[in-house]
């Protein structure tokens, strides 16, 4: 045992002293010499929209401080959400003493806030709760990240429920058209889908246009906002819709803890909606996160600093690429997520599976409709460099 944290401990540091050594020697970047964080030397890994920055320190302190209490129930779930809602200017209702049953006692009174093992595990809840339960339909945009789409689909096509799944066009710009949106809701829609800014094609929609959106829209059909990638939106401030959660009880937003806050491993996630809503929710909850979440979690929403870093590494990223895809004559879609689309004019399959030859990973999921093109995700400095690199080289030399 102490032999495997000694071993864990080692790997870590000379993980770290390879990268502070690069950064010293100051060398160009390659792939034979790039270390990036949380992944084996020599790789670069670029394809899964993960934060290449890391973790915030006091999230990795905080997990640290708390590993030798995992042989006891309690999850610190209320102290992570006292975080976010400080960060977010949510009003928790208070906590009541001397009168709490154990459920109170562990998760606090009543609060807009579920905490999930990451966000998937929401979008999973909402499906079950309001589509494939006893049918219903779901409005989202064709390009838009799809997870409740794809779940209708394949509980209809499984288990024969009348779910019904309409994929709304988008702008010429690929941003989330609500016209279209509110115009393709029929008497059967149980649920609109927005991510906000959208993944892949990364545009942003001002919460105003949301607003406007939820106003509309029968109050029985749920909107659901999949935020996993605001904090990366060029604006000050964050354009949350968090702060409309109070006011239409048809309004859930979805958070991540993958992405902002660099802990895609560990799986955190939650949702702000009405009551109503969650109640549905917990119908399907069969549990939540662990205590190394939520401490690590509740550290990270106060380390507003590492926020910032990170922010900052991923726009970094999108000057850069912008910078050599304009040299390149290559078109792209401006991203306010952590990835950029990218049109290389000839077909991507074989670009990406000959980077994927020389260890560097990007992505070319939506081969149907973006055939020719590539969606790439923020690495560091280096990563960036390397990646840039290498496909310079895979496009001038073998295909
Ligand atoms: C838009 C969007 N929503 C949700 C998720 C799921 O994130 P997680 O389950 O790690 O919180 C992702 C992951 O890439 C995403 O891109």
């Amino acid at each position: 045992m102490t032999g495997a944290l000694a071993g864990g401990a080692a790997l870590a540091l000379n993980s770290q002293l390879a990268i502070a050594q690069q950064m010293i020697t100051g060398r160009k970047p390659t792939i034979e010499t790039i270390h990036g964080r949380g992944i084996a030397s020599g790789m670069v890994r670029m394809n899964l929209n993960e934060n290449p920055l890391g973790p915030s320190p006091l999230a990795i302190k905080a997990i640290a401080d708390n590993m030798f209490a995992i042989n006891r129930y309690g999850t610190e779930e209320r102290e992570a959400i006292e975080a976010l809602a400080w960060f977010e200017g949510v009003t928790l209702p208070k906590r009541e003493q001397g009168q709490m049953d154990e459920m109170t006692m562990f998760r606090g009174p009543a609060s807009p806030y579920l905490m999930t093992a990451g966000s998937s595990q929401v979008l999973g809840l909402l499906t079950l709760a309001f589509l494939s339960r006893s049918g219903g339909e779901v409005v989202e945009a064709k390009y838009g990240y799809g997870q409740i789409a794809r779940s209708g689909d394949m509980y209809k096509q499984m288990f024969g429920v009348n779910i019904n799944t309409i994929l709304a066009p988008m702008t010429p710009g690929y941003k989330h058209d609500l016209d279209a949106m509110a115009k393709a809701i029929t008497p059967k829609t149980t649920m609109v889908v927005i991510t906000n800014p959208n993944n892949p094609t990364g545009t942003l929609l001002e919460v105003a246009e949301i607003e406007a959106f939820v106003k509309k829209v029968p109050g029985n059909v749920l909107v659901v906002v999949d935020e996993a990638y605001i904090h990366f939106a060029e604006h000050d401030p964050v354009l949350s819709v968090i702060p409309l959660v109070s006011k239409y009880e048809n309004l859930v937003a979805v958070r991540t803890f993958s992405k902002a806050y660099a802990m895609a491993g560990l799986r955190l996630g939650y949702s702000v909606s009405s009551q109503k809503v969650k109640a549905e929710m917990m119908k399907y909850f069969n549990g939540g996160p662990s205590i190394l979440a939520n401490v690590a979690g509740k550290a990270a929403v106060e380390d507003l600093e590492h926020l910032q870093r990170s922010r900052e590494t991923v726009w970094s990223f999108k000057k850069r690429c912008y910078a050599e895809f304009e040299k390149m004559g290559f078109s792209y879609i401006p991203t306010q997520g952590t990835f950029i689309m990218v049109d290389l004019k000839r077909e991507a399959g074989p670009v990406v599976r000959e980077m994927r030859k020389r260890n560097v990973m990007i992505s070319n999921r939506r081969q149907e409709e973006f055939k020719n093109w590539i969606r790439v995700s923020a690495g560091t400095e280096d990563e960036t460099e390397v990646f840039l690199q290498t496909l310079k080289e895979v496009l001038t030399t073998t295909i």
